[in-house]
């Protein structure tokens, strides 16, 4: 599955993902409803994923913490076509930990409570969550699985970080094993899955249901197919490194510009395309790769930006 990244798996991102990893599900980044307005999601969220036309299947993700604009939320979504929904236990960031939202949920296990059967009552297809492993604790997952299995989730997905702990340290993927083997719900495993052998040694650890891949995806859309291949049982092409980093590069080059192109019909303005053009490449974590982007990272018109992607493919080792 193809994370929801704020700010990143926006539709034209969610199009390249499909044309060059094919993710078997697909989430949009979080859409926020409000308890205020009596219309619960903006107009232009509700085009945006109501626009969807790829082949692989669309999860919604709300974030919200009133159970009643919840359910609307969800039922609005659904009347204009949308099957699949989640909600965001997870997001550790400013107002949605003070506000009780997101991550900052799990300070109130009861409102949680409220919120899943509110949405389970409307939701005709499948229903998820998505959690961290606590809010300042790591362990406090345990307790909540027989809530979702009273309130009938049908899958969680678990980023086993705390949300205090944001992105520091890495992913603590013996909780997940925990929380497949304490659960009937299956779980799909995220966080911090950056290669192929990764993501198999994960599943086969774990024993979890599927993966989902966020920043490894940003980076490398080609992860979901290596992957599968793995899975499969296909073997490592036995590739030597300087094919290897061509290769890389090539699909680089490739992906990046085809976002160039998906992002040039949405947002106005070269600065705008720019900036989110920007806003992937930091997410490139290749070692070999670093003072290229380093160099990208500091163009300031997007012309520059297109020829250094450009000649990716033919830039000295
Ligand atoms: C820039 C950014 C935006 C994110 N936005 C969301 C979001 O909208 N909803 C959500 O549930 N998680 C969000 N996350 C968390 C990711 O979905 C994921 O759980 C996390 O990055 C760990 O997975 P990864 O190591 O594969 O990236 C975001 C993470 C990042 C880095």
């Amino acid at each position: 599955m193809l994370a929801p990244l704020q700010g990143l798996t926006n539709a034209s991102m969610r199009c390249v993902q499909m044309e060059l990893g094919a993710p078997d599900v697909l989430f949009t980044e979080f859409v926020s409803v409000s308890s205020a307005s009596k219309h619960r999601l903006a107009r232009r969220d509700l085009e945006e994923v109501s626009a969807h036309r790829l082949a692989a299947p669309l999860v919604v993700q709300l974030v919200g913490n009133n159970a009643q604009a919840l359910a609307d939320g969800a039922s609005i979504l659904q009347d204009n076509g949308i099957q699949h929904l989640n909600l965001n236990l997870g997001c550790p960031y400013g107002r949605m930990t003070q506000g009780n939202t997101g991550g900052g949920m799990l300070r109130d296990v009861r409102q949680v409570e409220a919120c899943l059967k509110a949405m389970r009552r409307v939701v005709r297809g499948s229903f998820s969550v998505k959690v961290r492993s606590g809010y300042d604790r790591h362990d406090q997952i345990m307790e909540l699985l027989p809530m979702f299995e009273e309130c009938g989730v049908d899958f969680i997905v678990l980023h086993p970080r705390t949300g205090e702990q944001k992105y520091s340290g890495m992913a603590d993927h013996a909780l997940t094993q925990r929380v497949v083997a304490a659960t009937s719900v299956p779980v799909v495993a995220n966080g911090d899955i950056t290669s192929a052998d990764r993501g198999s040694a994960l599943l086969k650890m774990t024993n979890a249901t599927g993966l989902m891949l966020g920043r490894g995806a940003v980076s490398d859309p080609w992860l979901f197919k290596r992957i599968r291949y793995q899975q499969a049982g296909g073997l490592d092409e036995g590739q030597d490194e300087a094919s290897a980093a061509v290769q890389r590069r090539t699909q680089l080059r490739d992906y990046l510009l085809r976002l160039l192109e998906a992002y040039g019909q949405v947002y106005r303005g070269d600065q705008q395309v720019l900036a989110k053009l920007k806003n992937v490449v930091q997410f490139i974590d290749d070692e070999a790769l670093r003072r290229w982007c380093g160099k990208v990272m500091r163009c300031s018109t997007l012309r520059s930006f297109t020829l250094k992607v450009e000649s990716l493919a033919d830039m000295p080792m």
